[in-house]
């Protein structure tokens, strides 16, 4: 696994490693068969960010269990998350009466994950839970609790394992962060 990648001219360092992320990803998985033993929940991913997060936890998941997406889209200043978000993909499920757990690859603002919390809500489920991957606990702008957390992290702009910089390097299997700790905003899309 590297340690530094260089994207646009700038330097990335190793983050999170393949190994840190799986190990975390089970133990998550772990707990959710847990507290679901005789639930059949509905793991509600955030795309495109949370593909891969997801599919590794779900696979770490022993209760029987559905899957469906969301897509969001968040326009406004590119240098920060704007909260200005649109629907770009409905749920394909029922939602009423069942045990949601939505799944985010990372909560920044809270803005997105908020919305969706509420679009969920709308449909009346039985339960509704947040797990997300990553949580950058001083960004947060909203008081949106998050039920799973995977790694709490500072300001830092990170990419990889369904992170994308300009829409790539989703594909990365470990994660990386600026080299540079003085730019925490979210980069340009
Ligand atoms: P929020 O609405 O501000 O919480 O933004 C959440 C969304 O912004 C995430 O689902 C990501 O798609 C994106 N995002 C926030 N921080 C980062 C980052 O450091 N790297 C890549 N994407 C990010
Ligand atoms: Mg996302």
């Amino acid at each position: 696994m590297k340690k530094y990648l260089t994207l646009n001219g700038e330097q990335f360092v190793l983050y999170l490693s393949e190994k840190k992320i799986q190990d975390r990803v089970r133990q998550l998985g772990n707990q959710i068969n847990k507290a679901y033993k005789h639930q059949t929940p509905i793991f509600i991913g955030i795309l495109n960010g949370s593909f891969v997060f997801m599919s590794d936890l779900i696979r770490h998941i022993t209760v029987d269990c559905e899957i469906d997406f969301l897509k969001l889209s968040s326009y406004g200043d590119a240098k920060i998350s704007s909260g200005n978000v649109k629907l770009l993909k409905d749920l394909n499920c029922q939602v009423e009466g069942r045990d949601i757990i939505i799944v985010e690859d990372i909560v920044d603002s809270g803005l997105s994950v908020d919305f969706m919390k509420r679009l969920v809500n709308q449909h009346h489920p039985r339960s509704l839970k947040i797990i997300s991957l990553l949580y950058k606990k001083n960004a947060l702008k909203i008081d949106v609790k998050i039920d799973y957390i995977g790694f709490s992290i500072p300001n830092y702009f990170v990419i990889g394992y369904g992170l994308d910089y300009a829409q790539k390097v989703r594909n990365l299997r470990a994660i990386y962060r600026l080299a540079d700790e003085r730019i925490t905003q979210r980069k340009p899309a």
